[in-house]
């Protein structure tokens, strides 16, 4: 097993991967309860589907699509090929939503939230997981995603609609305590320079449109502010270069007041919080 695992670190070392990946497909081919730094032999199919596993990541498949899931703070959830892989810096984003539609729960006893470009359904799942008394939509229009989404919200009470976030839900209109999203936002000419992003995250997730990549953002920030009540707030994750430009936008709408860039664990702009004019409901209204 060590000359087995030494192999596999050189090699994914040599392939420009964390050779921590190595222990990370071992432990996850043994399954829980087996202490790999005790193995001295290889137990049976263990060497071909190991190798198996280490030239995927060596030819830069991502690891969680080699591991089939993905956490997600305190979840687990399914991943699956061409549909965006949830990152750590939206699980930023998604606390900022969680924060405020505690908010509105503490304030009204319920709140109404919404997951726009849903994906896996990541935002969602966590909205749905960590806030008692809030009612989920998801929204997303490529179906393979949708098909995740459906498997990672099954049993969690969101909606899950198909469609175009730009028009979704005008049902919803005016009622809604939080709007979040993390949009399509690279430029055309912002080509990821990972494999792992380039080559496997699908363009209909990465390319926002636009020269700036900034046209389905403006969208959001648009169906945003329909969909909010008075008071009610849109947390949206954008590039770190984009915040003055999204910040800018979102102010150009008469419809927020108090937009904030926020940043992630680098200090870099990361993601606006803006808040829907107009006071807030009080208890009771
Ligand atoms: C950057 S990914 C984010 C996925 C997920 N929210 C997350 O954070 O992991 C953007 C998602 O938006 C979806 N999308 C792109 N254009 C859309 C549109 N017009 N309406 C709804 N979803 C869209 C893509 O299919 C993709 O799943």
């Amino acid at each position: 097993m060590r000359e087995l695992l030494r192999e596999a670190r050189a090699e994914l070392g040599r392939s420009g991967v964390d050779p921590g990946d190595a222990t990370r497909l071992a432990r996850a081919l043994l399954g829980d309860g087996v202490l790999l730094e005790l193995l001295d032999d290889a137990p049976d199919g263990f060497e071909d589907a190991f190798r198996a596993a280490v030239a995927r990541r060596s030819a830069r498949e991502p690891l969680q699509l080699i591991l089939g899931h993905v956490g997600f703070r305190r979840l687990v959830l399914h991943t699956a090929p061409g549909v965006f892989i949830p990152r750590v810096e939206t699980e930023l984003v998604a606390g900022v939503a969680i924060d405020a539609a505690r908010a509105a729960v503490a304030r009204r006893g319920n709140a109404r939230a919404v997951d726009l470009c849903t994906g896996s359904g990541a935002i969602a799942a966590a909205l749905a997981s960590e806030v008692p008394g809030a009612t989920v939509w998801a929204v997303e229009l490529d179906p393979r995603a949708l098909e995740l989404a459906a498997r990672n919200l099954a049993g969690r009470g969101v909606t899950l609609v198909a469609g175009d976030a730009a028009a979704a839900l005008p049902e919803l209109d005016g009622t809604v305590d939080v709007v979040v999203a993390n949009p399509p936002y690279v430029p055309p000419d912002g080509v990821p320079r990972d494999p792992e992003v380039r080559d496997w995250d699908p363009a209909i997730a990465l390319y926002g449109g636009g020269d700036d990549g900034l046209a389905m953002p403006r969208a959001i920030l648009a169906r945003a502010a329909g969909l909010l009540r008075p008071g009610g707030v849109l947390v949206m994750e954008h590039a770190d270069v984009q915040g003055v430009a999204v910040r800018e936008e979102a102010e150009a709408l008469a419809a927020f007041e108090a937009v904030t860039t926020l940043p992630d664990l680098a200090g870099r702009d990361r993601m606006v919080r803006a808040t829907r004019r107009g006071a807030p409901e009080q208890v009771g209204d």
